[in-house]
C-alpha cells in the first residue's frame, strides 16, 4: 500500500505530488463504495476520531463527521461555543483532556492561523487541520482539485482563476498550492485590497477586470467576501463589489466560451454569484460538496494507517 509523507495534515505546503496522487487515487475507490447500497466500511473500526470545531462550520464538519461514519469509527464531536472554553481552558489543556479519552486522530478547525501545527507539536496524536484562519483548508484544496480532475480528467494545464477576497482565504492559499503543484495555470482576480502583497512568490497572475479574467480561464473559484475577519473597510460597499465583480448570466454569456463555476461555500447569494449562475448547468458546487465524503474518507484512512507503522 502507498503512504503519505506526512503523520498530519497540517496545509498543502506539507504535502508532496505523490501524496496528492495517493489521496485521489484512494478517494477514487471509496468514492465507489459510497455510491453503492451498503455505503460503510470496517476500515476505521476501533480509531475514535475527536471533532473539534472552534468557529463555525456546515460542510466541513457534516463531511468529516459522514466521512468518519462510513469509515466505521468512533467520534466525538466539540463545540467550543458550548464548551468549558468559555470558561477560560486553554486549547492544550482541552485537547489534552480530550486525548485523555484514548483519541487517534484530532480534526480541527481553528480561528487562529497555526492552531493545527501548535496541536501537532504538543500532542500525540495525527491531526488534520479543518481549516485554521486565514492560513489553510486543505481538505477544500484537494476535493477542489478532485473535483476538476473529475470533470476534464487532469488538472495539469487547466486554467483556474479564484475570484474575490484572496486576502483572507484560506481556501485561496491551499488551492494555489494544490493546483500548481498539480500543472494547473492559476490567476486570482479581485479589489487590489484584497490580493496580498507575496502573491508573485506564489506564482500566480493578477486579473483586475473580471471579464478578462473569466475570458483567460477555464474554471472560476468564486469566494465569498469575509467581512468577519475584515477589521478596516477594504471596498467601498457590497453593493459596488457585486457591480464590478459579481457573476451573472449577463457576463457569462458574453464570454467567447463556456466556462466551469465552483465555490468552496457558504455563498452569499446575490452578492460574489447569482442564484441563476450557482444553480446551472455551469456550477460544481454540489459534485465539490459530495466529492468532499470521498477525500475526506481517504484522509482519515490513510493518517490512520500512518499512526499504526
Ligand atoms: N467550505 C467550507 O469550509 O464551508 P464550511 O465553513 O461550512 O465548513
Amino acid at each position: 500500500m502507498d503512504h503519505l509523507s506526512v503523520n498530519h495534515l497540517l496545509g498543502i505546503k506539507y504535502l508532496n505530488k505523490k501524496d496528492i496522487d495517493i489521496i485521489f487515487n484512494t478517494a477514487d475507490n471509496f468514492k465507489k463504495i459510497i455510491n453503492q447500497p451498503i455505503k460503510k466500511v470496517p476500515s476505521l473500526r476501533d480509531v475514535t476520531i475527536a471533532n473539534l470545531f472552534f468557529e463555525n462550520s456546515t460542510r466541513t464538519k457534516l463531511s468529516f463527521e459522514i466521512a468518519e461514519k462510513r469509515l466505521s469509527a468512533d467520534i466525538i464531536n466539540f463545540a467550543s461555543a458550548a464548551s468549558s472554553v468559555k470558561k477560560g481552558e486553554s486549547l492544550l489543556d482541552t485537547v489534552n483532556n480530550i486525548l485523555a479519552m484514548k483519541v487517534d486522530i484530532v480534526v480541527m478547525r481553528h480561528p487562529n492561523p497555526g492552531a493545527s501545527i501548535f496541536l501537532s507539536r504538543n500532542i500525540n496524536a495525527s491531526i488534520i487541520n479543518a481549516g485554521d484562519g486565514t492560513h489553510e483548508h486543505p481538505t477544500q484544496a484537494l476535493l477542489d482539485a478532485y473535483s476538476i480532475r473529475e470533470r476534464f480528467g487532469q488538472v495539469a494545464s487547466k486554467k483556474v482563476v479564484i475570484i474575490g477576497d484572496i486576502l483572507h482565504s484560506r481556501v485561496a492559499l491551499s488551492n494555489i498550492f494544490c493546483l500548481k503543484m498539480l500543472g494547473a495555470k492559476v490567476a486570482v482576480c479581485g479589489p487590489l485590497t484584497l490580493i496580498p502583497k507575496y502573491l508573485d512568490d506564489l506564482g500566480v497572475s493578477y486579473f483586475s477586470d473580471l471579464k478578462e479574467a473569466l475570458n483567460w480561464c477555464d474554471i472560476a473559484n468564486v469566494l465569498r467576501i469575509q467581512l468577519e475577519r475584515q477589521d478596516v473597510q477594504l471596498f467601498p460597499s457590497l453593493r459596488e463589489y457585486t457591480n464590478v465583480y459579481g457573476i451573472n448570466s449577463t457576463i457569462l454569456e458574453s464570454l467567447t466560451k463556456e466556462i466551469t463555476i465552483m465555490h468552496p461555500g457558504p455563498i452569499n447569494r446575490g452578492v460574489e454569484l447569482t442564484s441563476e449562475v450557482a444553480d446551472s448547468h455551469h456550477s460544481l458546487i454540489l459534485d465539490q460538496v459530495e466529492n468532499g465524503v470521498a477525500i475526506r474518507m481517504a484522509v482519515l484512512y490513510l493518517l490512520s494507517n500512518k499512526s499504526n507503522e
